[in-house]
């Protein structure tokens, strides 16, 4: 290591160190935030030693993310991009690829999804020109079952793609059986459960494709990013053609010549021996990450397993601290299910002497950060209105998460104490409405 390398990352940790404030929790005055990265030394570390290098663009921190994260998924394939929403454009778009030949979905076809949950799940399905059939969810797992995807199986139904809600599993299993006798894709949207179980499985081992986010709020963090993966090869081609621009090589940039027919292709209409650098067969998009932000994913990766662990001791321990609190419905584990939460999702029941606004605002004011259950029923949104879309039985639930819900944090930046207060708050208010 040069001296100078040495001297900038001394002084970096030591950097690192004065800002470290003192960590006092003082109740109503200290932000609980419901949701927020995690970042110790090792990431500014990471970070600042991708900056000194310049690696500015996807390089090798890229490539050894890829495979470590794939490994840790269980997959064979990850590949990164800049958003966990570009991660579903390319899942969902990459079912469209004339590859697939019969297989492939074409304008008009249907793909089923809830209709409560975050709007880039649901919005490649129109971008590529698809009809979304919404279904209902359950109150409790926020989840929907297998019973309601499989009343939504019509003749046009080609794919399934659905979110892990808040890190609680959907039936995943039965699900993933539905599109296996269907033959229907299963795109699982494992943005918030990464770390979660079914049945001892890790989610996003179900469908043929899966997309993981790295923003701040999530298991994992980029800053911005996220990632596609499969254990079908041919899919991941695919995913990476589509995030490179379309193009049909698979060298990394800068690299060159890997398959070693660099000039020996003829594909459309080109001449014999066109670089193949530059044949494009999807037309694609450039959703590629950074090395900066891989770099800081490899420290982060590092620490994942004590995250999930922290997720599931927050949570538990508002679970059981909320536990008998009247007029709230409390979060309910999918059965078979060992969730690695990204919330603690609360209900006000309709016939509450409160409403959840004022809850809300309590807790707002004592400095307890809340968050919707993102959209709630996304088809109430101007945005969808007019959107070409089939609702299969009613969505009586999304409209009530839309009215009555709310969640809480469960991040691994937490303390006891501030769950304490959590929960002491809520009794506090209910107490005094109730
Ligand atoms: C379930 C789900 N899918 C997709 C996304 C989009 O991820 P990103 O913000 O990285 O684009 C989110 C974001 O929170 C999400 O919760």
């Amino acid at each position: 290591m040069s001296v100078h390398r040495k001297l900038v990352l001394d002084e970096v940790r030591k950097y690192h160190q004065d800002t470290q404030g003192d960590g006092v929790f003082v109740p109503g005055t200290t932000e609980i935030w419901p949701s927020g990265a995690v970042l110790d030394e090792d990431d500014r570390i990471a970070l600042v030693e991708a900056a000194l290098e310049m690696r500015i663009a996807a390089g090798r921190s890229s490539r050894k993310f890829e495979s470590s994260f794939a490994r840790k998924m269980k997959r064979r394939k990850a590949h990164l991009t800049n958003s966990g929403s570009s991660a579903n454009l390319l899942a969902t778009t990459a079912l469209t690829s004339h590859l697939l030949e019969d297989r492939r979905l074409r304008p008009g076809d249907e793909v089923i999804t809830v209709a409560a949950g975050f709007p880039t799940t649901v919005n490649p399905i129109l971008q590529n020109g698809l009809i979304p059939v919404f279904v209902d969810v359950e109150l409790g797992t926020y989840n929907t079952t297998a019973d309601r995807v499989a009343q939504a199986i019509g003749p046009k139904t080609r794919a399934i793609i659905i979110a892990h809600a808040l890190g609680n599993p959907f039936e995943v299993a039965e699900i993933a059986q539905l599109a296996v006798d269907h033959d229907l894709f299963l795109i699982e949207d494992n943005c918030d459960a990464v770390g979660s179980t079914y049945d001892g499985k890790l989610t996003g081992t179900f469908g043929e494709l899966t997309t993981v986010s790295f923003y701040p709020a999530h298991h994992l963090t980029m800053g911005e990013g996220g990632c596609v993966l499969t254990a079908d090869l041919a899919l991941a081609r695919i995913v990476e053609s589509l995030r490179d621009w379309g193009r049909d090589c698979w060298c990394e940039p800068g690299e060159s010549d890997k398959c070693l027919k660099r000039f020996k292709y003829q594909m459309g209409t080109l001449p014999a021996g066109y670089d193949h650098k530059y044949i494009f067969s999807h037309v694609g998009y450039n959703l590629k990450a950074t090395d900066l932000q891989a770099a800081l994913g490899l420290t982060q990766l590092a620490k994942l397993d004590d995250f999930v662990e922290a997720r599931k001791r927050n949570w538990r321990r508002l679970r059981d601290g909320l536990d008998g609190v009247p007029h709230l419905l409390l979060p309910e584990a999918t059965p078979r299910s060992d969730p690695s939460w990204f919330g603690f999702v609360l209900t006000v029941s309709p016939d509450a002497p409160f409403k959840r606004a004022e809850l809300v605002d309590f807790l707002e004011g004592r400095k307890i950060g809340t968050r919707r259950l993102f959209a709630g029923n996304l088809t109430r949104h101007p945005a969808y209105i007019d959107q070409p879309h089939r609702v299969v039985g009613n969505l009586d639930n999304s409209d009530i998460i839309t009215e009555q819900t709310f969640w809480v944090g469960v991040y691994p930046g937490l303390t006891d104490e501030m769950l304490d207060y959590v929960i002491s708050s809520v009794k506090e208010f209910v107490e005094a409405r109730g």
